[in-house]
C-alpha cells in the first residue's frame, strides 16, 4: 500500500505533529534510521513494530548505494502488502536520508506508493529556541558549515551541521556577522545549549545550528518603535525561554558542560545518526 516518511521533530516527542504520531500508531513496521529518532519513535510506537536498516559507517558512493538498495528491498515488500513508515529527525525532506529512500524506491520498486507527513524542522525550530525573529520583509538562507567551514553572504543564515564551532566563528565574525549557537535544541537526549560563546561548544557535537546576522541590519517593522522604549508602558515585556529545557540559557551565555558519564553515550549516538545522514562523524573532541 504505503510507505510514509514522517518527520518526527527535532527530537523531544512531544513535538511530533498529531497526523505523524497517527501514521505511527497504524503502521504495521516503522523503520528507524538511527538510535537518537529509534528513541523517539518508541515513545509512539512499541519496540516490536520497528524495524532496523543498517547503513554502512562510510561515504563510499557505491557502497552507499549498495546500502540502499539493500534498505529498499526490504522495506519494498512491508510497504506494498501493509503500511510501513520510515522515521526521520526534523523533516524528511531536509537535508534528511529519506530522500535516499525515495530515490531508490522509484528506480527499483515504483509500485510502492510514498507519502509524507512533515515534521518540525531545525530550520523552523531554531527561531524560538534562540529568541529570532524573522520578521516579514526579511530574508534568510540556508547553509551547511561542517568541518570549520564559514559561509558567508546572505544577511541573515541558520548553519546546519556547525562541527567546529571556534573555527566557523571566527570566520563568520571576521565577515562582520554576530552568531548565537544551539546545541540539541528540543531534544530528549543530551543536554540542550543556547549561548554565543563558542568557546562553550568547543567539544564536537553533530547537532549543533548557527544562526548568524550581519551585524548593523535594521529591518525596522512598524512595531520595532516599542523596542526603543518610546512608545511601551511600564510593564516590562514578558520574556519566554521559547519552551527549551530549562538548562538553556536565554541570554545566550555560556552553558555547563554534560554530565562525563553520558559524554560517550551521547557521542555513540550521534555518530550513529550523523552516519545515517550520510556524514562522516569524526571521534572525539574537535580540538
Ligand atoms: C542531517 S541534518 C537533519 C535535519 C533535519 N531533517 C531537520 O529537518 O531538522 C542534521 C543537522 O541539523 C541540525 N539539527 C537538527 N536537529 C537539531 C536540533 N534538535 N538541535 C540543533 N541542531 C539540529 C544540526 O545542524 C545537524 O547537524
Amino acid at each position: 500500500m504505503t510507505l510514509y516518511g514522517v518527520g518526527l521533530g527535532p527530537g523531544d516527542a512531544d513535538l511530533v505533529t498529531v497526523r505523524g504520531r497517527r501514521v505511527l500508531e497504524e503502521a504495521d513496521v516503522v523503520y528507524s534510521p538511527g538510535r537518537l529518532s529509534r528513541s523517539v519513535a518508541t515513545e509512539h510506537v512499541p519496540e516490536a513494530r520497528i524495524g532496523d536498516v543498517d547503513f554502512p559507517m562510510t561515504r563510499d558512493e557505491e557502497e552507499l548505494r549498495r546500502a540502499w538498495k539493500a534498505a529498499a528491498a526490504e522495506i519494498a515488500p512491508r510497504a506494498r502488502d501493509g503500511t510501513a513508515a520510515f522515521v526521520t529527525l526534523g523533516d524528511p525532506n531536509v537535508y534528511s536520508t529519506f530522500g535516499h529512500l525515495r530515490r531508490t524506491l522509484a528506480a527499483f520498486h515504483p509500485d510502492v506508493g510514498v507519502e509524507v507527513v512533515p515534521g518540525v524542522s531545525a530550520v523552523t525550530a531554531f527561531t524560538t529556541a534562540l529568541g529570532v525573529e524573522i520578521a516579514s520583509g526579511s530574508s534568510i538562507a540556508l547553509r551547511e558549515a561542517a568541518r570549520g567551514a564559514s559561509p558567508t553572504g546572505p544577511d541573515r543564515m541558520v548553519l546546519f551541521k556547525v562541527t567546529d564551532v571556534p573555527v566557523t566563528h571566527e570566520g563568520l565574525v571576521d565577515a562582520g556577522y554576530d552568531v548565537v549557537y544551539g546545541r540539541r535544541l528540543y531534544m530528549q537526549q543530551g543536554e540542550t545549549v543556547v549561548t554565543d560563546d563558542p568557546e562553550a561548544l568547543a567539544d564536537r557535537d553533530y547537532y549543533t545550528l548557527a544562526y548568524a546576522e550581519k551585524r548593523g541590519l535594521d529591518p525596522r517593522p512598524a512595531t520595532a518603535a516599542f523596542d526603543d522604549g518610546a512608545e511601551t508602558e511600564s510593564e516590562p515585556a514578558a520574556h519566554t525561554d521559547g519552551g527549551v529545557e530549562p538548562t538553556a540559557q536565554t541570554d545566550w551565555g555560556a552553558e555547563s558542560t554534560a554530565d562525563a558519564a553520558t559524554a560517550s553515550d551521547i557521542a555513540s549516538v550521534e555518530r550513529a545518526e550523523g552516519e545515517a545522514c550520510g556524514d562522516a562523524v569524526r571521534e572525539g573532541p574537535s580540538r
